[in-house]
């Protein structure tokens, strides 16, 4: 794939690379005296993962510490995260704004890889009256955000913020990371209350969960008044945690250079486009990676036969496997298009189920693999018991069976409405399973349309549509089915997108320089 395909990851005013030895205050780059940095997020893979943000918080600490980094973590006391920190102390606690106590531990995820495949070091916030509900990290079994998610994630910011000012006397960060909302108190934080100031950089995963929270919970923040304005966490009269994230960070990234850009426009800015404008010189999109230690067809330990680009006779029993377990007629000749999805409006879903024809009537099956949304559960549900052995759903959340799904499928289908970056596209990409996008967001910078002439000079990767509509869906459909008739081109589109490279190296640089930029002094120096 080449640069103007992928966009770069610098599209929207970010900073340069830095000149190797740029920073006085880190030592020299690649001699292991890294940027001290505070990963801040709700999330880990494996240990505790509702979509794309625990993957990439997973990632990163290992793909950092190549970069020079020295990582830590720090998560709230979930009760997943907690059964998977080992050698945990006690590094020091503190008071909330509200009055409870938090005990801050300090240990190692041994499931989580950090420098050189070593545990990450992590830091865990103690707090189970706060954490320790069943449930996901933000909802209770019912699907009801918690009501007082507002403490819960403020206390995530407190606990870094302390932190960055020294609570565990053998480590402090010079760089804190938050991730998504959660995590968007912290640079308020750190910027509005006296002690130590520690640049910090926010990352936005998606700006369609903001962490809205009702103006008479500003009291429990612990932050000074004058932040309850426009410049400011205020929004429309209410808290937004992801608001104080992009208006107090050093620096603000996401995760791919086209939503860069569209956030910064009012279709795609949730309100906070006028902001997202005004920041656009410290923004900049850095494209996801893919960890290759977790998603390889070679190597990959949940799938039932493992293969290559150059030898794919794994790559058909996997597709036999997958329609056997699936209850999906057993034909080879049959192009298998596949949903691995949080069921939501997001992700466009409406368009799949009116495509569902198109799908069968061309000799095509399709298998959902998803939970969320109970109208979309319902109406897969239907359109499976419509078309035994063509049509299959399974409604949850299965890691395993995400695998072998991409292992056994021949499409990825993604239509999003809209899409940060996405990552089911890349894995369909690089488990040879062609993805069909629309194109938008990190979409549209991962997956090269088949067209003649992409299919001439063997750049197409996968089938993308324009507009979000029933007929533009329906015709990309065709196209995949046509294309599919025509073995030797698919087998050149599936090469190619098994070939691209999606490694964490090129993104942990940018990242890397987005620290560097976020750090006092910086400019002085390279200047
Ligand atoms: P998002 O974060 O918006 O949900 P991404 O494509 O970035 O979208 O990431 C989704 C991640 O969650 C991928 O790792 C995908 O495989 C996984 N995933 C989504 N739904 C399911 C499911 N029902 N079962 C297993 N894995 C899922
Ligand atoms: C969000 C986005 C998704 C992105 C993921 C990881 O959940 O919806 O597009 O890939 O975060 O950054």
């Amino acid at each position: 794939m080449t640069e103007t395909q992928r966009g770069s990851p610098h599209a929207s005013a970010s900073p340069a690379l830095p000149p190797e030895g740029a920073h006085p205050a880190l030592g020299r780059p690649g001699g292991g005296v890294g940027i001290r940095l505070l990963q801040v997020s709700a999330e880990i893979f494996p240990l505790l993962k509702t979509g794309g943000l625990a993957d990439i918080a997973g990632a990163l600490p290992a793909a950092l510490a190549e970069a020079d980094c020295d990582v830590r973590v720090l998560l709230p006391g979930f009760p997943a995260i907690c059964a998977g920190l080992q050698d945990a102390v006690p590094v020091g606690q503190f008071t909330l704004p509200w009055g409870e106590s938090v005990q801050v531990l300090a240990g190692v995820l041994p499931a989580v890889p950090g420098a050189s495949g070593a545990p990450v070091r992590a830091y865990v916030l103690h707090a189970p009256a706060l954490y320790d509900r069943p449930g996901n990290p933000y909802e209770d079994s019912a699907r009801r955000p918690y009501g007082d998610n507002h403490r819960r994630f403020a206390a995530l910011a407190w606990g870094a913020v302390r932190l960055a000012r020294d609570l565990d006397a053998d480590w402090s960060p010079q760089v804190v990371h938050g991730h998504d909302w959660h995590a968007g108190l912290v640079a308020a934080c750190l910027k509005l209350t006296a002690g130590k100031r520690v640049p910090c950089v926010f990352t936005v995963h998606n700006l369609a969960y903001q962490g809205i929270f009702s103006a008479d919970q500003f009291g429990d923040l612990g932050l000074p008044p004058a932040a309850f304005q426009i410049d400011g966490l205020e929004f429309h009269g209410q808290i937004s945690f992801m608001k104080a994230g992009l208006f107090y960070a050093d620096k603000i990234t996401t995760v791919s250079p086209t939503y860069a850009r569209e956030i910064q426009t009012p279709e795609q800015g949730f309100g906070l486009d006028g902001l997202l404008r005004t920041r656009r010189g410290d923004l900049s999109g850095i494209l996801n990676a893919v960890d290759s230690g977790v998603w390889n067809p070679a190597s990959d330990a949940l799938i039932p036969r493992h293969y290559t680009a150059g030898h794919l006779g794994g790559k058909a029993r996997c597709k036999a496997a997958l329609q056997e377990e699936a209850g999906l007629v057993a034909s080879k000749d049959a192009p298998l298009f596949t949903v691995v999805s949080r069921l939501t409006e997001q992700k466009g879903l409406t368009l799949v189920l009116a495509g569902i024809d198109t799908i069968v009537q061309g000799g095509g099956q399709l298998l959902v693999l998803g939970s969320g949304d109970h109208e979309l559960e319902t109406a897969f549900g239907h359109a499976a018991q419509l078309h035994p052995g063509r049509v299959a759903l399974r409604i949850g959340y299965d890691e395993q069976f995400a695998h072998r799904i991409f292992a056994g499928s021949d499409i990825t289908l993604v239509p999003s409405r809209f899409e940060p970056c996405g990552l089911t596209q890349m894995y369909g990409l690089l488990y040879g399973s062609l993805p069909l996008v629309r194109a938008v967001g990190g979409l549209a910078d991962t997956v090269t349309d088949a067209d003649l002439a992409t299919l001439d000079d063997a750049t197409a990767t996968g089938i993308v549509f324009a507009s979000f509509s029933e007929a533009d869906y329906r015709h990309a459909v065709r196209r995949a089915l046509a294309l599919y008739r025509q073995p030797r081109a698919w087998a050149r589109v599936r090469q190619t997108g098994m070939q691209q490279d999606f490694s964490w190296a090129q993104a942990a640089q940018h990242y890397r320089a987005v620290y560097l930029a976020a750090l006092p002094d910086f400019s002085r120096t390279t200047t």
